[in-house]
């Protein structure tokens, strides 16, 4: 009795840790906007020829002014409205009326080029500077990005081009990033062809992403839907995502920049999303991961038409951590590898990188999974100074199609494992998985319920 008390309050100490994701059950009150104006009023021409970067600029520089009067909305009236670069400013809403299409400018030359990140120390594609955002947010306070299924579209093939032929002079953009800010909601929008990422928070909190839907073509190279960075408090929910590498991806710096800069990823909640992931995985975590990676809770989640479902990626020289992740009700179908954990992955930002900086992967939860057309179950390998620990699978059904002899690869990585088809390698076969002395596998089932774990 008093061991079964004990057992219990070990185990709800534990689950604060873990229980405190609750962002998508906080859904931000969004007060209208007393002030709106119309970018027509900034001389803006919606025609998709009239380049509209002036007129960006003119507007939110004009809409700074009711920061302090309850904020401000700009309104894009249907049409094609071509621009370069633009910042937003503090309590705005950005609303893309049914119609309304901004589009980027296909001369680089209306993207800046600006530093890197601190927490990567270079450009992701090549080392020096990296081009700015066509939408971008530094230091704000409340910034809405939404509509009424509108459309905020990159033109993302000529930067892809310039990839693909080596001929980028910087890294190239994404389609919206928002530094070091807090309160940034982005909804009811369509988001079509970014130069990379589609959606790149960096360094903020409180986010929430909500019944945006984002895509760019199958062969378009390392192209990201939604990539949470160094931010917490984050909620993605109702979205569906279809991209060229990957669909949703967690990131938190790269080897020694992200060590230094040392801001983690916490605090995400990501649920009923629909995503598809041509050659990427369509939910990953890392590689860039040295920030921390932790106290993620993803639930009902479709993947189909994917390489790769589920992803964590390191490698040695990264340091960091992925913990205390929470994966469950997830379908898959026509899915080369299901579930993935790699210990060799990525590049490294150049050769000041500690060679003994080990990553950890540890308490990682993935139940009520069922996938029909997987190829690989799943495939585990661990780095062999740092193992992966505490892989927790339960109730996983994989209908493999016989194309490989091989359903699960493992090495350098520990778990338990209860109704897993096909059976699961012995290294995740601990048979003290079902055993109540094991605490070593935790779940949160739903956020009300703070619940524990077998
Ligand atoms: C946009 O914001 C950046 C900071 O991120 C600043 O350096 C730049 O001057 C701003 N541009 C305009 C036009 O306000
Ligand atoms: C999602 O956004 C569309 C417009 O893009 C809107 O018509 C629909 O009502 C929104 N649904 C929810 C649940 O917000
Ligand atoms: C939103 O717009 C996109 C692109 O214009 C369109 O494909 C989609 O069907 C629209 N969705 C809704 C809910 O109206
Ligand atoms: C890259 O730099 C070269 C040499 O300065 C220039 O000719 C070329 O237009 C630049 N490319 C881009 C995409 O900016
Ligand atoms: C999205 O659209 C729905 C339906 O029009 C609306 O109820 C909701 O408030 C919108 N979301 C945001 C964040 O504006
Ligand atoms: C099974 O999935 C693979 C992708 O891994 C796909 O190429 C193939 O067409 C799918 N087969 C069926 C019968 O849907
Ligand atoms: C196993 O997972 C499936 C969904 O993948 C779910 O429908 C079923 O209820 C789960 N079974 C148990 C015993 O939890
Ligand atoms: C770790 O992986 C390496 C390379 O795959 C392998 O040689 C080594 O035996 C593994 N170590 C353990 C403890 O499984
Ligand atoms: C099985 O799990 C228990 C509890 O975490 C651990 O002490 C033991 O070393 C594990 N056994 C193997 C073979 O991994």
């Amino acid at each position: 009795m008093l061991v079964a008390l004990l057992l219990l309050l070990a185990l709800s100490n534990a689950l604060i840790v873990y229980g405190d994701v609750e962002q998508c059950g906080l859904n931000p009150k969004l007060d209208p906007r007393p002030h709106s104006v119309s970018i027509l009023e900034f001389g803006a021409v919606g025609d998709g020829k009239t380049l509209n970067t002036i007129a960006f600029q003119n507007a939110i520089f004009y809409l700074k002014s009711f920061a302090d009067k309850g904020g401000a909305q700009l309104y894009l009236p249907p049409g094609q409205w071509l621009t370069g670069s633009f910042n937003l400013t503090s309590h705005l809403t950005l609303f893309l009326e049914k119609g309304a299409v901004i589009i980027g400018s296909q001369d680089p030359s209306h993207w800046d080029v600006i530093e890197p990140l601190p927490s990567y120390g270079r450009g992701k594609d090549v080392p020096e500077g990296r081009h700015k955002s066509l939408i971008n947010g530094y230091k704000l306070e409340d910034v809405v990005i939404t509509g009424n299924n509108g459309t905020i579209d990159g033109m993302g093939m000529i930067w892809w081009d310039l990839y693909n032929s080596h001929s980028l002079n910087h890294s190239r953009p994404h389609l919206v990033e928002i530094i070091s800010s807090n309160f940034v909601v982005v909804s009811n929008l369509t988001f079509l062809n970014a130069p990379a990422y589609s959606i790149h928070p960096v360094y903020c909190s409180n986010v929430h992403i909500q019944n945006i839907s984002i895509s760019t073509p199958p062969d378009s190279p390392y192209t990201v839907g939604i990539v949470p960075d160094s931010s917490d408090n984050v909620c993605i929910e109702d979205c569906i995502v279809s991209m060229g590498f990957d669909a949703i991806s967690l990131k938190s710096g790269w080897d020694e920049y992200g060590l230094t800069y040392g801001r983690p990823t916490e605090k995400v909640h990501i649920r009923r999303v629909h995503l598809h992931a041509f050659s990427g995985s369509a939910l990953s975590f890392g590689s860039e991961m040295s920030g921390g990676i932790s106290n993620v809770l993803v639930e009902h989640v479709k993947i189909f038409n994917s390489n790769s479902g589920i992803e964590f990626r390191t490698t040695k020289g990264r340091g960091g951590y992925i913990k205390e992740i929470a994966i469950s009700n997830i379908e898959m179908e026509n899915v080369y590898t299901a579930i993935g954990a790699k210990g060799d992955c990525g590049s490294h930002p150049d050769d000041k990188f500690d060679p003994k900086a080990f990553p950890l992967l540890n308490h990682i939860t993935l139940k009520d999974i069922i996938g029909k057309n997987i190829t690989i179950a799943g495939s585990f390998e661990g780095i062999k100074e740092s193992p992966f620990t505490n892989i927790c699978l339960s109730n996983v059904t994989l209908s493999t199609n016989n194309v490989s002899p091989i359903t699960w690869e493992c090495s350098n990585v520990s778990g338990f494992s209860d109704s897993v088809l096909p059976e699961p390698c012995q290294e995740l076969h601990n048979a003290s998985y079902s055993s109540s002395s094991s605490s070593s596998c935790f779940y949160l089932m739903s956020l009300g319920r703070k619940t524990a774990g077998f």
